[in-house]
């Protein structure tokens, strides 16, 4: 969790933006929170490297120099990230780091000590010249960073090309596995949509990024924005506000701040992400459900252009058990809903909308409910009789 500029600020960036940005994070209780990252994205070069190879940071956007910067950052309590590419240069045309990986794992992390690297995809070398695929090109950096005395993140970003969440978790500790994200709700739909394929490639081990959390920067409903950020804190990515903090509404950061959404992204028990478990032809899948270490959590997510209720048997996920009835804990309205038994409608979603839910067993169901299963297919008597449906 923390914070990226690129989505806001794009290369317009120095100095002040970083440690204004820092300060607005502590005094807007966003640190408080668990955002723990001020990372730099591109631009924050010199487009030429040094006569010995080095980068450098621009001197007109950054007057004191990076390693004053990630000092001024860590004495707040915070880590620091940079951005660098794989390939010849980055995707806004600043130095990359082929062929210069040590070199540049050693400017990042020795020199600047900073403590993530998000690595990205621009600029590949032919194949004659690379050959070692798109693996090896980011086994490269995952080589130098091996050889730094302290733990660094790595964080892949190959857009998804390659199928990186598959061997993504070889090199390092989160990997983007779609194009960059939109303000809009066809970008979100499509990312929850893609990544909703891949939801067991993340673990603790390593996450699928899916991208920045694009939250105030125009485009999105309230409604879309807490599915957005519903959707990235539960299927696990990382949460990184890309969000101008001097001009953030208190929406927005309500949304950010959403402590019970926040938890179940940061569940130190439970390192999988919700899944989708109602078999349909949605786009992307509606209905949502994970475990956590206090529960089941469900997502309900209406896709539709209109208000919908929306309703679902509880054993239609495996984290729910049979015969047993549960407490309802609503996530944004933070109020108990009640007792579910078999069965769960949420009333008047809103287009676009989300409901998250914290389901906890509270006992047996109450004897004699009809039909005796209330997923009827194959619901079968000890006789062989179907029962149901
Ligand atoms: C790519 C990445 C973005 C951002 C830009 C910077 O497009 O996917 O997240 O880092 O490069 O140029």
């Amino acid at each position: 969790m923390g914070y990226n500029a690129w989505n806001a600020f794009q290369c317009n960036i120095n100095e002040d933006l970083f440690l204004t940005t820092a300060n607005l994070m502590v005094s807007l209780g966003l640190k408080d929170a668990g955002y723990h990252y001020i990372n730099l994205d591109d631009c924050y070069a010199l487009k030429n490297r040094t006569s010995s190879g080095a980068i450098v940071e621009d001197p007109a956007k950054f007057p004191s120099g990076m390693r004053s910067l990630t000092d001024k950052i860590h004495a707040m309590g915070f880590k620091a990230g940079i951005y660098g590419d794989s390939g010849w240069y980055t995707c806004a045309g600043y130095p990359g780091s082929f062929q210069h990986e040590a070199q540049d794992a050693h400017t990042f992390f020795d020199e600047w000590n900073f403590d993530l690297l998000k690595f990205d995809n621009c600029a590949i070398p032919y194949d004659d010249i690379i050959r070692q695929g798109i693996i090896g090109k980011y086994q490269r950096m995952a080589d130098a960073i091996a050889k730094v005395a302290r733990p660094i993140v790595f964080s892949l970003c190959e857009w998804g090309w390659s199928q990186v969440w598959l061997w993504g978790a070889k090199l390092g500790q989160s990997w983007r596995t779609t194009g960059d994200i939109g303000p809009d709700w066809p970008s979100l739909a499509n990312i929850i949509n893609f990544n909703a394929f891949i939801t067991q490639a993340t673990n603790f081990y390593g996450r699928n990024d899916m991208d920045m959390v694009q939250l105030g920067n125009g485009g999105l409903t309230y409604d879309e924005a807490k599915s957005h950020f519903t959707a990235w804190a539960l299927m696990k990515s990382p949460l990184l506000i890309g969000t101008n903090l001097s001009a953030i509404t208190n929406d927005v950061l309500g949304i950010l701040k959403n402590k019970e959404i926040i938890a179940i992204n940061q569940d130190p028990v439970v390192g999988e992400s919700i899944s989708p478990f109602s078999i349909s032809s949605d786009y992307p899948p509606q209905y949502w459900s994970g475990d956590s270490q206090n529960g089941t959590v469900f997502m309900l997510l209406n896709t539709l252009n209109e208000t919908a209720d929306m309703s679902f048997n509880l054993t239609e996920s495996p984290w729910i058990r049979a015969g047993r009835k549960y407490s309802v804990r609503d996530l944004w309205t933070h109020t108990e809903n009640g007792t579910a038994v078999r069965n769960f409608t949420a009333k008047a979603v809103p287009p676009h909308g989300v409901v998250a839910l914290l389901l906890k067993d509270a006992g047996d169901e109450p004897d004699g409910l009809y039909p005796a299963c209330s997923v009827w297919y194959q619901c079968i008597d000890k006789n062989g009789t179907h029962v149901g449906g």
